[in-house]
Protein backbone atom coordinates (compact mmCIF):
# COMPACT_ATOMS: atom_id res chain seq x y z
CA UNK A 1 0.00 0.00 0.00
CA UNK A 2 1.43 3.55 -0.63
CA UNK A 3 1.83 5.95 1.86
CA UNK A 4 2.93 9.73 1.60
CA UNK A 5 5.30 10.76 4.75
CA UNK A 6 7.10 13.49 5.59
CA UNK A 7 10.77 13.21 6.26
CA UNK A 8 13.49 16.22 6.68
CA UNK A 9 11.05 18.73 5.05
CA UNK A 10 10.21 16.62 1.59
CA UNK A 11 7.35 14.36 1.08
CA UNK A 12 7.96 10.70 -0.08
CA UNK A 13 5.36 7.86 -1.42
CA UNK A 14 6.53 4.66 -0.06
CA UNK A 15 4.53 1.43 -0.82
CA UNK A 16 4.69 -0.73 2.17
CA UNK A 17 2.58 -2.61 4.33
CA UNK A 18 1.02 -0.19 6.24
CA UNK A 19 2.50 -2.01 10.02
CA UNK A 20 6.23 -1.59 8.99
CA UNK A 21 7.84 0.34 11.22
CA UNK A 22 8.98 3.91 10.17
CA UNK A 23 12.36 2.60 11.09
CA UNK A 24 12.35 0.29 8.24
CA UNK A 25 11.13 2.67 6.43
CA UNK A 26 13.59 5.36 6.91
CA UNK A 27 16.60 2.82 6.42
CA UNK A 28 15.54 0.74 3.84
CA UNK A 29 13.36 2.21 1.73
CA UNK A 30 14.51 6.08 1.87
CA UNK A 31 18.05 5.02 2.92
CA UNK A 32 18.18 6.81 5.69
CA UNK A 33 20.52 4.85 7.87
CA UNK A 34 22.06 7.24 10.20
CA UNK A 35 18.85 6.20 12.60
CA UNK A 36 19.88 2.89 14.42
CA UNK A 37 18.43 -0.22 14.63
CA UNK A 38 19.10 -1.73 18.51
CA UNK A 39 16.20 -3.74 20.27
CA UNK A 40 13.93 -3.07 18.24
CA UNK A 41 11.55 -3.63 21.17
CA UNK A 42 11.38 0.62 22.39
CA UNK A 43 14.32 -0.31 25.08
CA UNK A 44 17.08 1.39 23.65
CA UNK A 45 16.88 4.55 22.05
CA UNK A 46 18.53 3.87 19.21
CA UNK A 47 16.10 4.54 16.63
CA UNK A 48 15.19 7.68 17.69
CA UNK A 49 13.76 10.21 15.34
CA UNK A 50 10.99 13.28 16.36
CA UNK A 51 7.75 12.95 14.89
CA UNK A 52 6.63 16.36 15.35
CA UNK A 53 8.89 17.64 17.68
CA UNK A 54 8.89 14.77 20.00
CA UNK A 55 11.31 12.08 20.64
CA UNK A 56 9.98 8.85 19.06
CA UNK A 57 10.96 5.49 18.58
CA UNK A 58 11.10 4.68 15.44
CA UNK A 59 11.51 0.94 15.37
CA UNK A 60 7.88 0.68 17.43
CA UNK A 61 6.05 3.46 15.24
CA UNK A 62 3.82 1.54 12.19
CA UNK A 63 4.29 3.88 8.93
CA UNK A 64 0.49 3.89 8.86
CA UNK A 65 0.26 5.97 12.38
CA UNK A 66 2.56 8.82 11.40
CA UNK A 67 0.03 10.09 9.09
CA UNK A 68 0.91 13.59 7.72
CA UNK A 69 3.39 14.55 10.73
CA UNK A 70 6.81 16.05 10.49
CA UNK A 71 9.38 13.15 10.53
CA UNK A 72 12.56 14.65 11.39
CA UNK A 73 16.27 12.58 11.05
CA UNK A 74 19.60 12.25 12.07
CA UNK A 75 20.28 13.30 8.62
CA UNK A 76 18.32 16.85 9.10
CA UNK A 77 18.16 17.82 12.95
CA UNK A 78 21.45 20.12 12.46
CA UNK A 79 19.33 22.74 10.38
CA UNK A 80 16.87 22.89 13.79
CA UNK A 81 18.31 25.58 16.28
CA UNK A 82 18.37 23.22 19.10
CA UNK A 83 20.07 20.08 16.68
CA UNK A 84 22.73 22.74 15.83
CA UNK A 85 23.60 23.84 19.36
CA UNK A 86 23.73 19.81 19.88
CA UNK A 87 25.67 18.76 17.69
CA UNK A 88 28.07 21.14 18.24
CA UNK A 89 28.33 20.69 21.97
CA UNK A 90 28.87 16.89 20.75
CA UNK A 91 31.85 17.70 19.26
CA UNK A 92 32.85 20.10 21.53
CA UNK A 93 32.40 17.86 24.66
CA UNK A 94 33.96 14.60 22.19
CA UNK A 95 31.00 12.94 23.25
CA UNK A 96 31.16 9.77 21.17
CA UNK A 97 32.91 6.32 21.90
CA UNK A 98 31.94 3.78 19.61
CA UNK A 99 29.09 5.82 18.17
CA UNK A 100 26.36 3.23 17.50
CA UNK A 101 23.85 4.66 20.11
CA UNK A 102 24.41 8.20 19.51
CA UNK A 103 22.57 9.41 16.80
CA UNK A 104 19.61 7.98 19.08
CA UNK A 105 21.32 9.73 21.68
CA UNK A 106 21.26 13.49 19.75
CA UNK A 107 17.37 13.17 18.51
CA UNK A 108 16.72 12.76 22.24
CA UNK A 109 18.55 15.80 23.49
CA UNK A 110 17.86 17.90 20.50
CA UNK A 111 14.05 17.84 21.22
CA UNK A 112 14.67 18.02 25.38
CA UNK A 113 16.22 21.06 24.17
CA UNK A 114 13.64 22.40 21.92
CA UNK A 115 10.77 22.03 24.39
CA UNK A 116 12.82 22.95 27.49
CA UNK A 117 16.09 25.39 26.66
CA UNK A 118 16.74 24.93 30.10
CA UNK A 119 16.54 21.90 31.80
CA UNK A 120 17.37 20.85 35.24
CA UNK A 121 19.90 18.22 36.05
CA UNK A 122 16.52 15.47 37.07
CA UNK A 123 15.20 16.82 33.98
CA UNK A 124 17.70 15.59 31.78
CA UNK A 125 17.97 12.60 33.08
CA UNK A 126 14.42 11.78 33.01
CA UNK A 127 14.71 12.70 28.91
CA UNK A 128 17.83 10.73 28.15
CA UNK A 129 16.74 7.78 30.69
CA UNK A 130 15.27 5.74 27.67
CA UNK A 131 18.71 6.24 25.27
CA UNK A 132 20.93 2.90 26.23
CA UNK A 133 24.74 3.67 25.81
CA UNK A 134 26.78 0.36 25.69
CA UNK A 135 29.77 2.48 26.00
CA UNK A 136 28.92 4.65 28.89
CA UNK A 137 29.04 8.22 27.61
CA UNK A 138 26.74 9.37 29.93
CA UNK A 139 28.57 12.03 31.92
CA UNK A 140 30.05 13.81 28.45
CA UNK A 141 26.52 13.22 27.07
CA UNK A 142 25.16 15.12 29.87
CA UNK A 143 27.50 17.90 29.94
CA UNK A 144 27.26 18.41 26.17
CA UNK A 145 23.15 19.10 27.10
CA UNK A 146 24.57 21.48 29.56
CA UNK A 147 26.84 23.37 27.82
CA UNK A 148 24.06 22.98 24.47
CA UNK A 149 21.53 24.74 26.98
CA UNK A 150 24.08 27.47 28.16
CA UNK A 151 24.82 28.52 24.14
CA UNK A 152 20.99 28.80 23.37
CA UNK A 153 19.70 32.16 24.00
S1 LIG B 1 15.77 0.00 18.27
FE1 LIG B 1 14.11 1.24 18.84
S2 LIG B 1 14.34 1.53 20.99
FE2 LIG B 1 15.89 0.07 20.45
S1 LIG C 1 28.93 5.45 22.12
FE1 LIG C 1 29.03 3.27 22.00
S2 LIG C 1 27.00 2.64 22.49
FE2 LIG C 1 27.02 4.74 22.94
Amino acid sequence: MAFTIKVNGKTHSVDVDGDTPLLWVLRDVLGMTGTKFGCGMALCGACTVHVDGGATRSCITPVDSVGTSEITTIEAVGATAAGAKIQKAWLDREVVQCGYCQSGQVMAASALLAANPKPTDAQIDAAMSGNICRCATYPRIRAAIKRASRSLA
